[in-house]
C-alpha cells in the first residue's frame, strides 16, 4: 500500500501540540511535507520558543507517522520561528523587537517585577532572544533582580544606548539612568521623555520579545505609554487579594480600551507554604483571580506560591529560573512563559513591515 500526503495529514492531524492544545495541521506547523516512496520527511515550524519540548514534539511525529501502514524511513525536523504580531493601529514596530509584552499590576508590590523577569529569563531559556525594559519609574528594581545594580550602559555613539546583558538577555532600566537611592520628583512630561528614551533610543538587537516591565497603576502614565508603546499583548500580575483584584480589573480595563489584547492573568503569593511544616495556607484569599478570568474572559496562565527561595533568589540577583532551575517555581514560570509565547503566535502577523510606505509628494 502506497503511503500519501493524506494519510501524513491525517496522522498529523491525530496529535495534539500540549503547548498549543491543537494539531499540527491546524496551527500550520506542519511543512514542506515530502514523499519518496514509502519514505516521509517533513519540518515542524513552531511559533514559539520549545528548546525543552523539541525532543519530545519530534517523538510524538515520528510515533504517528510510523504508525501509517507500509511507511519506511520518517524524518521529521522541529525548530522554532518567532516572527512579529501585530499592535495597536496606528502605532509601528520598534526597529529590533518583533514583539513586546507587557506586564503589567493595578498596584505595586504583588510581584510584576519578580514576574516579569523570570518570565524573560524563560522564554530565553526556551530559546528566544529576549530583552527586559524596567520602565518602572517609581521603582525600577531589575538592576538588583539582575546583578547589575550600580552599572550603566555604554553609548557607542553619543546618542544611543547599549543595553547591559544578564543570563542572555539585554537589559534596559531607568535605574541605570537615575539614583534610585535619591527618590526623584517625577513630572509628567519628564516621565514621558525618559521613558521614551529608555524604548527607542536603545539599541536592541534583534529580540523576539522585550518584556517590559511596566510602572504600576493606571494612571496618566501608564495610559500613555500603553497607547504609544508598540505592545502585541499585556500580562497582569495580582495577588488573590481583594484590593489588588480591584486594581487588577483597572488594568485589564486600560488595555482594552487602547485595543492591547490581555494574554493572561498571573496569580502571584496565592499561597504559602510553611517552610517549617510545609502545611498550605492562602494568606490573601482563594479564587479571585480565576474569577476575574472568568468575568473578562481571559487566561488564567498560573500560579506562584508566597515563596521565600522566590524573594531570596530575586534580591540576590539570579532570579528562580536562573537561580533554581529545578524547582517546583522555576517550571511553573517556564510554563506562564510557553502560554504566554503560544497566545502571542496566535495572533495575527505584523504586516506593515511587508509593505513599502508609501510617501506623497506634492510638486
Ligand atoms: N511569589 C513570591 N514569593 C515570595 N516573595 C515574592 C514573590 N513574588 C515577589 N516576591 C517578593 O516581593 C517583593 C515585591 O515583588 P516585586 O516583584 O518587586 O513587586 P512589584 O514589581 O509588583 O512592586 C520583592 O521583594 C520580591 O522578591
Ligand atoms: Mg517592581
Ligand atoms: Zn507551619
Amino acid at each position: 500500500m502506497a503511503v500519501t500526503l493524506e494519510a501524513v495529514q491525517a496522522a498529523l492531524q491525530s496529535i495534539t501540540d500540549p503547548n498549543t492544545g491543537k494539531d499540527f495541521i491546524s496551527t500550520k506547523a506542519a511543512r514542506n511535507i515530502k514523499l519518496d516512496g514509502a519514505d516521509v520527511s517533513l519540518d515542524i515550524e513552531l511559533g514559539y520558543p520549545a528548546k525543552s519540548q523539541e525532543e519530545a514534539l519530534r517523538k510524538a511525529v515520528v510515533a504517528a507517522i510510523r504508525a501509517i501502514p507500509g511507511v519506511g524511513k520518517v524524518s521529521v525536523n522541529v525548530s522554532s520561528k518567532i516572527v512579529a504580531h501585530t499592535v495597536q493601529r496606528g502605532v509601528k514596530l520598534l526597529p529590533g523587537v518583533k514583539n513586546i509584552i507587557a506586564v503589567a499590576s493595578g498596584k505595586g508590590g504583588v510581584g510584576k517585577s519578580t514576574t516579569a523577569v523570570n518570565l524573560a529569563l524563560a522564554l530565553a531559556a526556551e530559546g528566544a532572544r529576549v530583552g527586559i525594559l524596567d520602565a518602572d519609574i517609581y521603582g525600577p528594581s531589575q538592576p538588583q533582580m539582575l546583578g547589575l545594580a550600580g552599572q550603566q550602559p555604554e553609548s557607542r555613539d553619543g546618542n544611543s544606548m547599549e543595553p547591559l546583558e544578564a543570563y542572555g538577555v539585554q537589559v534596559m532600566s531607568i535605574g541605570f539612568l537615575v539614583d534610585v537611592e535619591t527618590p526623584m520628583v517625577w513630572r509628567g512630561p519628564m516621565v514621558a521623555q525618559a521613558l521614551d528614551q529608555l524604548l527607542t533610543e536603545t539599541n536592541w538587537k534583534e529580540l523576539d520579545y522585550l518584556v517590559v516591565d511596566m510602572p504600576p497603576g493606571t494612571g496618566d502614565v501608564q495610559l500613555s505609554m500603553s497607547q504609544k508603546v508598540p505592545v502585541t499583548g499585556a500580562v497582569i500580575v495580582t495577588t488573590p487579594q481583594d484590593i489588588a483584584l480591584i486594581d487588577a480589573r483597572r488594568g485589564l480595563k486600560m488595555f482594552e480600551k487602547v485595543g492591547i489584547p490581555i494574554l493572561g492573568i498571573v496569580e502571584n503569593m496565592s499561597i504559602h507554604i510553611c517552610s517549617s511544616c510545609g502545611h498550605a495556607e492562602p494568606i490573601f484569599g482563594e479564587g479571585g483571580a480565576q474569577k476575574l478570568c472568568a468575568d473578562y474572559g481571559a487566561e488564567f496562565l498560573g500560579s506562584l506560591p508566597l515563596d521565600i527561595q522566590i524573594r531570596e533568589l530575586a534580591d540576590g540577583g539570579k532570579p528562580t529560573v536562573v537561580g533554581a532551575p529545578d524547582s517546583r517555581a522555576a517550571e511553573i514560570y517556564r510554563s506562564i512563559a510557553r502560554r504566554v509565547a503560544v497566545k502571542v503566535a496566535e495572533r495575527a502577523r505584523d504586516m506593515t513591515s511587508k509593505f513599502p510606505s508609501i510617501v506623497v509628494q506634492n510638486d
